[in-house]
């Protein structure tokens, strides 16, 4: 048993989509999650700086004692977890496009994949595309803006909607009918993604898995809180709290949310 937190982190506010399942999964967890919004978005810069920022962030984390690491950015996995894993000691669980499961329930073998820049050109994300896509053809869609609108409590915006039309409408003329969506901020991006794809396209993101994994990981180590308590949440931003508090709100948790120079 162990009652230190689980330390997630993310480019932002898009993490906060694995926090949730987290949370439903293991409430009498401790989580402390740092959104790095002020160096969003990864996806558009090089390999070495997001591993930089990942090293700061899991520094961050480790110094309030972490007993685990949810890389909640695919960006930030595909682009670090290795380096990560070698160079800490506590377990990592990281976020990438959930190819498989879309490879394995495609009827019409087309399946689109809408990621950011960071994540379609890493190594890790094109191995896992070649292992388990075989027969399948995969559209790529950079979501270029994508991340600075959402952070920048855009939601609603015609801007975001146009975006989105003209990301997804080369991608259904092809014929997908699975969308894997591979940033954690995309989830935030469903109610609008319905009106834009027809009923027979299914959206997949990878949040539940996450946890699930860490709720193996967190078992496999002994490494559970203990049941009898229920689990605390505080978040931190460098950046103005509010786009923050924005999301965390309607989903009515006791959750401190404060600034962080880091
Ligand atoms: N939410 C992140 C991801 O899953 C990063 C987006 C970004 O900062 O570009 O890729």
């Amino acid at each position: 048993m162990d009652n230190r937190p689980i330390g997630i982190f993310d480019s932002g506010i898009g993490g906060t989509s694995i926090w949730r399942e987290i949370k439903e999964l293991l409430p009498n967890e401790d989580c402390i999650y740092l959104a790095d919004s002020k160096n969003a978005p990864y996806g558009e810069q090089s390999k070495e700086r997001i591993l930089e920022l990942s090293i700061k962030n899991v520094e961050h984390l480790l110094h309030k004692e972490c007993k685990i690491v949810v890389v909640a950015c695919n960006t930030a996995t595909t682009n670090a977890i290795a380096y990560l894993r070698n160079h800490y000691s506590v377990p990592f669980i990281g976020i990438e496009p959930a190819i498989k499961p879309a490879a394995l329930r495609s009827k019409s073998k087309i399946v689109g994949v809408l990621a950011t820049k960071g994540t379609l050109s890493s190594s890790l994300f094109h191995s896992t595309s070649k292992n388990h896509a075989e027969g399948i053809t995969i559209l790529e869609q950079q979501g270029t803006g994508l991340v600075e609108l959402i952070e920048a409590g855009k939601l609603q915006s015609a801007e975001l909607y146009n975006l989105l039309e003209q990301y997804l409408s080369p991608m259904l003329k092809k014929g997908i009918d699975h969308l894997v969506l591979g940033c954690t901020h995309y989830p935030y991006l469903i109610p609008i993604l319905r009106k834009i794809l027809p009923d027979h396209v299914t959206i997949i993101d990878s949040g539940q898995a996450v946890a699930r994994q860490t709720k193996n990981i967190l078992d496999e180590l002994d490494l559970r809180a203990h049941s009898h308590k229920k689990g605390t949440h505080q978040f931190y931003t460098n950046v103005d709290q509010k786009v923050l508090s924005t999301i965390l709100t309607p989903l009515n948790v006791e959750a401190s949310v404060s600034f962080l120079d880091f």
